[in-house]
């Protein structure tokens, strides 16, 4: 059965699709069959070039899916989710997610989900992104922007999944800010809080070509349901 992990942050912006990608390139020179899946997108470009995450997740993958498997909720707005979705008159439907990530899993070998923003994105009136976790079955991983405020933003999230009976499967340090200070002692403590090292650290690397690929990466997977 094909395996699975819930790529997360602690907020927009802090290299979820990057460390995606890196998962993805690190799995096919492991040797497997990976497929990237982003369910909820925000931000679709009209002039048809679509959601630049669920792009680079498809470049990534050394399995051709589906559109509307590897993205089945692509909304136009920009914006959170859940206003995003209201906005387009479409109320957001785990069992949808899970049927397509089903699909993915039975044609590859590992399926490497994004979220979008944190965990506790609203996706409609009463679920939010943990839910969809939840519902897809899938440890998470926690992708940490290494910067100012990080320490709250990674245990808050660390605690949330936890309190919820999700399984955290591990971090990644991502150095967003090269002028940060003490940037090694925050991932030293939140190691420490975290209860475990980094899966990866990922130094500051401008451009969107910067991820390597993340080798190693299939012990972190769970099945997916
Ligand atoms: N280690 C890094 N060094 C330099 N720039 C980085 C690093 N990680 C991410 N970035 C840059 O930060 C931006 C956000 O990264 P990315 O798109 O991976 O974040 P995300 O969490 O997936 O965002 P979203 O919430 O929009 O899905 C990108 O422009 C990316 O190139
Ligand atoms: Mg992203």
């Amino acid at each position: 059965m094909a395996a699975g992990i819930f790529v997360t942050g602690t907020d927009t912006g802090v290299g979820k699709t990057r460390v995606a990608v890196a998962l993805l390139r690190g799995l096919a020179a492991d040797g497997f069959r990976a497929v990237g899946m982003k369910p909820v997108a925000a931000g679709v470009d009209d002039g048809g070039s679509g959601n630049a995450d669920v792009r680079r997740l498809a470049a990534a993958s050394t399995v051709v899916a589906a559109p509307a498997d590897a993205n089945p909720y692509a909304l136009a707005a920009p914006i959170a989710p859940h206003l995003a979705a209201a906005r387009a008159g479409v109320a957001i439907d785990l069992d949808r997610c899970a049927a397509a990530c089903r699909r993915l899993a039975a044609a590859s070998d590992f399926v490497v989900v994004e979220g979008a923003g944190g965990v506790l994105v609203p996706l409609g009136e009463r679920i939010d992104m943990l839910d969809l976790a939840r519902r897809l079955g899938l440890p998470l991983l926690l992708v940490v922007g290494i910067r100012l405020g990080c320490l709250n933003h990674a245990l808050l999230s660390a605690l949330a999944i936890r309190t919820r009976g999700l399984t955290l499967a591990g971090w990644v340090a991502n150095r967003v800010d090269p002028a940060m200070d003490a940037a090694d002692a925050n991932v030293a403590a939140l190691a420490e809080r975290l209860g475990a090292p980094p899966f990866a650290d990922l130094r500051w690397a401008p451009g969107d070509e910067g991820a390597p690929a993340l080798r190693g990466a299939a012990r972190l997977f769970g099945p997916a349901a």
